[in-house]
């Protein structure tokens, strides 16, 4: 196990060691559940993003950094096809799936969609089924990824599931592919987002952030660039404890109002797919083209058609033109935050978190009180550079960046401010930036 710690430190820093018993006891749960014998380990991390929210599925750009709370998955291969899961926590009861072409899912909610999808694409894409195992899921927090944070514990999870079905069927994955296997694999759980919370997931590296161009090339592949976190800053995470409830329609209805805002640009720019080719028109002769609501049954009068997408209703009002505006200035916010990064203007990066903030509250509307709550509170902090709303919304975290010297000051009065506001607890910690999902080694137990 030494050998095992110094390694877990490449991966986690800091918390290697308690992340060790965390390692320890999950084996040992394993050995219990499925009996001695080598088990294979693989991890997959949540992720927060810096800036570049709902730009994804809109073919923008991105820039998350991988958190060092994952998703473990401890797994032994069985040679009769079947996936046999249990997890370490109780709530989540066990389940059981043979692998195949087209493989039924369980109940939404059920937890082993997540292993179901991956197993599913993986087997379509390598024509013929991956081999089953026997795992063990470990996530539970505070090293696991928090759930329903926005922190994305669901690819985590997926990914750690895939990267195991690939392991097992010898695929040696390349990072666009994966990708995308993944995200297809988690349309499979219902949820129509884009590719980057499975990238950042899969190519994550340590202390780094990673712009990621979320339009493919003629060949599939994406542009993506690792970008190094300001020196003397840390990433601090404000987990407001709201919870995402029902967001699925509400992440489907914003998707719709950038699909519907496709459709009707195109009457004027024919060439146009996504939303991202617009972005270099100006924003008034846009806004101009574009409704402020419409719902979607008098968008298909009109003969715009929105695609397919699950939990949408027809009189759903979709605010197209404060969407279309949100997801056209946030690819802009992204491009010179990546410009204020390289050339070390941490002012103007803190400015074009907090722009974001606003614009994701007034425009894309995914904010809560809660999170203006933290947001504010965390400005008032010393050198504090931004402020903002990570995820897809409606509950879950904000993040900041903090001056190292201001840490221990920031936690205790973001903490106090909020609970003073909202009668409620956050958790606020710094986020290590950790590496990508893969295999961490095989143990014996
Ligand atoms: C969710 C989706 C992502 C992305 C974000 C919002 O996390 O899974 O693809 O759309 O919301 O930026």
């Amino acid at each position: 196990m030494t050998e095992f710690v110094a390694h877990l430190e490449s991966i986690y820093g800091p918390t290697a060691e308690q992340q060790s018993a965390r390692y320890r006891a999950g084996l040992e749960r394993f050995r219990e559940a499925y009996g001695p014998g080598p088990v294979h380990i693989f991890r997959a991390p949540g992720r927060v993003n810096l800036i570049g929210e709902h730009t994804d599925y809109n073919h923008g750009y991105v820039l998350p950094v991988a958190l060092d709370r994952d998703a473990l998955l401890l797994a032994r291969p069985r040679p009769d096809g079947q996936v046999r899961l249990k997890n370490v926590e109780g709530k989540f009861s066990p389940g059981t799936f043979s692998v195949s072409a087209t493989i039924p899912s369980a109940p939404i909610g059920d937890w082993s969609n997540y292993a179901r999808g991956p197993a599913q694409e993986l087997t379509r894409l390598l024509g013929k089924p991956v081999p089953g195992f026997d795992g063990l899921v470990s996530a539970a927090p505070p090293y696991g990824v928090p759930r329903g944070a926005g922190v994305s514990s669901s690819s985590a999870l997926t990914v750690a599931m895939a990267v195991a079905f690939a392991h097992f069927a010898g695929w040696d994955w390349q990072g666009a592919e994966m990708a995308r296997l993944c995200s297809d694999a988690e349309w499979y759980v219902g949820t129509r987002g884009g590719i980057m919370d499975q990238f950042i997931a899969l190519l994550a590296e340590r202390g780094h952030a990673l712009f990621l161009d979320c339009r493919p090339d003629a060949q599939g592949d994406f542009l993506s660039r690792p970008i190094p976190l300001p020196a003397g800053y840390r990433l601090l995470v404000m987990d407001s404890g709201v919870r995402h409830t029902n967001t699925r329609n509400e992440f489907n209805q914003r998707v719709a109002a950038c699909r519907a805002g496709v459709a009707l640009l195109r009457r004027v720019y024919p060439a146009i797919t996504h939303l991202r080719d617009v972005e270099d028109e100006p924003w008034g002769g846009l806004e101009a083209l574009l409704p402020e609501v419409a719902s979607v049954a008098e968008l298909k009068g009109e003969g715009v058609a929105l695609g397919d997408l699950p939990n949408v209703p027809d009189d759903a009002p979709l605010r197209v033109r404060a969407c279309c505006r949100h997801v056209w200035s946030e690819n802009h916010r992204v491009l010179a935050t990546i410009s204020a990064l390289d050339r070390g203007d941490i002012v103007r990066v803190g400015q074009l978190l907090d722009e974001a903030h606003q614009s994701a509250g007034t425009d894309y509307c995914i904010s809560t009180p809660e999170l203006d709550t933290l947001a504010a509170a965390a400005r008032q902090v010393n050198g504090v550079a931004g402020a903002r709303l990570t995820g897809a919304g409606w509950g879950g975290c904000v993040i900041s960046l903090v001056p190292e010297g201001e840490v221990a000051e920031f936690t205790a009065y973001v903490g106090r401010v909020y609970t003073v506001q909202t009668g409620q607890e956050a958790t606020i910690f710094p986020c290590q930036a950790g590496p990508g999902a893969g295999l961490v080694g095989l143990a014996e137990v």
